[in-house]
């Protein structure tokens, strides 16, 4: 099986939790691609859903293949969000936002009654962090914001490279308009402190841990899709 028919697997396991008549928080990344080809079938053939989606280009491809859209502010309570992570361990913390997405994502998904994360065997982890931590800072006082990343982290002991993320010749831009940097902090044993701290700079508009927010994890590995939930 390779990467695409994994995640493929996540997203069919994932998608016979969606019930008819559901508000659905739709996900970013390329297995939430495949989740949105998958539910735009069942959609085709008469199934009922209305989705929020998670960045413009989610909505863009709901759009196209003819799944039905709201904002969260037409939706602002949400029954399910599935989407997919760059990390997750087995307590179900995760790292998000490889893709740009992680404000808007962990708004639906704080809007959600569930969570459940699609992903291949290889984003499992024992301890988050081997992924670059995304951060997405406000590009006033970038720099200042930076250096307070760098002094919470070093206060727990990580260090590590903390770039702005480039897109073609410029700055990566999401879709609120923010910047992200990238921190390479290796190991990151205690998420939950870490995330407390980063929350607590001005600067920072939202941070790529997601701790205590995914009920649920589709694993999809060689062998087909495992559950995971929280342990
Ligand atoms: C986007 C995300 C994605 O869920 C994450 O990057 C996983 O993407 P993929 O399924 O392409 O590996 O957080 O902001």
């Amino acid at each position: 099986m390779d990467a695409r028919q994994m995640k493929i697997k996540a997203a069919e396991a994932a998608l016979e939790y969606v019930e008819n008549g559901m508000r659905l928080g739709i996900g970013t990344g390329s297995t939430a691609e495949e989740f949105v080809r998958l539910l735009a079938e069942k959609v085709a053939s008469g199934f009922k859903i209305t989705g929020v989606p998670t960045s413009e280009r989610t909505a863009r491809l709901c759009l196209e293949l003819g799944v039905p859209l709201k904002s969260l502010d037409e939706l602002p309570e949400l029954d399910l969000t599935i989407d997919g992570a760059d990390e997750l361990d087995e307590k179900l913390r995760l790292i998000k936002g490889g893709g740009g997405a992680l404000l808007r994502e962990k708004i639906v998904a704080s809007a959600s009654a569930r969570m459940i994360v699609i992903a291949d065997e290889s984003k499992v982890v024992d301890v988050l962090g081997a992924f670059k931590l995304p951060i997405e800072v406000n590009p006033f006082g970038q720099v200042a914001t930076r250096l307070a990343i760098e002094k919470v982290a070093a206060r727990l002991g990580l260090t590590g490279d903390i770039v702005v993320r480039a897109a073609g010749d410029g700055p990566f831009m999401t879709d609120g308009g923010h910047l992200i940097l990238d921190a390479s902090f290796g190991r990151i044993p205690d998420a939950e402190a870490l995330a407390a701290e980063l929350n607590a700079i001005p600067g920072v508009v939202e941070h790529g841990l997601f701790i205590g927010m995914a009920s649920m994890a589709v694993i999809a590995g060689p062998q087909g899709a495992r559950k995971l939930t929280a342990s």
